[in-house]
């Protein structure tokens, strides 16, 4: 179970429409994604872009600005994604494995090369 986790005074977490999607990423996704933007000050800090394929659902971008990290900004917006599935959560990670175990996800299975592992692809599942 995932805990849950507060965003510290002055920053927020705003839905932006699919409008905000640069024509690249909306052609990837054919439409299917939702962005949520943590702002500070105005300033966006961060963003995730969850995509919903169908029977599950995709962790497509996590990014926060590396100044505003380890303030719990990347863990909310996992989180406000989180929330609203009904279906299995996927993403790719390599450097975040732990960030996303802390929250739960477990390696579905690792992305090799000629035996080095280079990623992991990892799911959080809804509760049964
Ligand atoms: C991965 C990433 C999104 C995490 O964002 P973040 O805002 O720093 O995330 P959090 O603050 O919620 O948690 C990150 C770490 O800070 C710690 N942390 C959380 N709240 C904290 C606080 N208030 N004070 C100090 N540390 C804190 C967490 O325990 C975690 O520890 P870890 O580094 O050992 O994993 C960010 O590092 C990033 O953008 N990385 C580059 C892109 C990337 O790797 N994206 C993921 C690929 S899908």
């Amino acid at each position: 179970m995932v805990e849950p986790f507060s965003l510290p005074p002055g920053y927020k977490i705003q839905k932006f429409s699919q409008t905000f999607l640069d024509s690249l990423l909306y052609a990837t996704t054919r439409g299917m994604a939702e962005i949520y933007i943590a702002e500070y000050r105005g300033e966006e800090v961060g963003r995730i872009v969850f995509v919903n394929t169908g029977a599950k659902y995709l962790i497509y971008v996590l990014n926060v600005s590396p100044e505003h990290r380890r303030k719990g900004i990347g863990s909310c917006l996992v989180q406000t994604v989180v929330r609203l599935a009904d279906k299995p959560i996927y993403l790719s990670t390599y450097s975040a494995k732990n960030f996303y175990t802390r929250l739960g996800f477990t390696v579905e299975h690792e992305q090799e090369i000629f035996g080095f592992v280079y990623g992991y692809v990892m799911v959080l599942r809804p509760p049964a």
